[in-house]
């Protein structure tokens, strides 16, 4: 990840054909004019405004067609750039919409939520839903290779700017959001960091410093397995039962995962010994700061849900639990 002061030498660098400026209903309100402050090429180069309404529910097929239309009527060409400014809904569609328009044109993401920032923006995955059904479709999108033949380290960095003065713009749960993927993140890769984390309040300025350390552990665990077929599906601690709550009780994305994590950490006690006081610290740390659906009463309809998930096999439900903070664990059980 790189500081948005970058952006302007990199998009002179790079002399693309033309510029495209993703952005939904709020963004184009709230961070636009925060972006265009700061970054003269995006306005001198008279990039092209793409506007598509705000929401997860606008996060379909039939909103990156209309993407697609806009840069096909504006004579895009695969040396075009999609610049998405936005929460993960934009920087998912964008990145989708770049991966497949003329087979690939170059995506940049500016995240402008802590969510983004911490992870949505980072690792080049990219989806659209489908009949409500969440990132049923999408791809790996780590940028278009130009005369390299071998895919390096740097390949698997998608580009991405960070401005954290976006934070002015989030709600305190939105901020809270946020704060649920770098606990995740922390837990899975660093126990000196989660440690730190745990006791910092949850406002904007004490989770500036953090961004930065949880976007570097998202990085190294990607360019070490970018198809997640190992290491990355660490990453998803939390969110087996995360994506079925967020479904289920029509909850944030954050806020689910949060959910998510309580629900993992209890099952690794159970299931992988995890260390019953490093947990109460964790549990309490979430029981306080967010509010608790009555998952336990309603866990016969989130096992239905979780089994539908995309990265189940056949009838058993996979759980990325940890033996310790650091120590993910993949298990599968057929019964929660
Ligand atoms: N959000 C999890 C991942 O990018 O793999």
């Amino acid at each position: 990840m790189e500081k948005i002061e970058q952006l302007q030498s990199y998009l002179q660098k790079k002399q693309f054909s033309q510029l495209f400026l993703l952005v939904d209903d709020n963004t184009s309100v709230n961070c636009m004019p925060i972006l265009l402050e700061k970054i003269d090429e995006i306005t001198d180069r008279q990039a092209v405004l793409l506007e598509i309404p705000h929401g997860e529910e606008k996060k379909t097929v039939s909103t990156a067609e209309n993407i697609i239309r806009s840069l096909a009527q504006s004579e895009a060409d695969r040396d075009s750039c999609l610049l998405s400014l936005g929460g993960g809904v934009v920087t998912d569609l964008g990145g989708f919409v770049s991966s497949v328009f003329k087979r690939g044109i170059e995506n940049i993401n500016i995240p402008t939520t802590l969510v983004g920032m911490a992870d949505a923006a980072i690792g080049g995955k990219t989806a659209v839903n489908i009949d409500g059904i969440k990132n049923l479709i999408g791809t790996f999108n780590f940028g278009v290779l130009k005369n390299d033949s071998v895919l390096s380290y740097d390949v698997f960095k998608n580009k991405v700017f960070l401005d954290t003065d976006f934070l002015s713009t989030l709600s305190v749960n939105q901020i809270k959001d946020g704060v649920a993927e770098i606990l995740k993140t922390f837990l899975v890769a660093d126990e000196g960091l989660s440690r730190k984390f745990l006791d910092s309040p949850i406002e904007k300025n004490a989770v500036v410093p953090y961004i930065e350390p949880c976007a570097t552990i998202k990085e190294r665990i990607v360019s070490q397995d970018p198809y997640d077929r190992g290491i990355r599906k660490s990453l998803n601690f939390g969110h087996t039962l995360g994506h079925a709550v967020e479904m289920f009780y029509n909850l944030s994305h954050g806020h689910s995962v949060a959910v998510g994590i309580h629900y993992a950490l209890d099952l690794s006690v159970k299931h992988c010994n995890f260390p019953y006081e490093k947990a109460k610290a964790i549990l309490q740390f979430i029981e306080i700061n967010y509010e608790l659906p009555p998952y336990d009463k309603d866990i016969s309809q989130l096992t239905d849900l979780m089994r539908q998930d995309k990265k189940n096999t056949d009838e058993k439900i996979n759980f990325i639990l940890l033996e310790d903070i650091a120590k993910p664990c993949l298990v599968s059980v057929y019964q929660v």
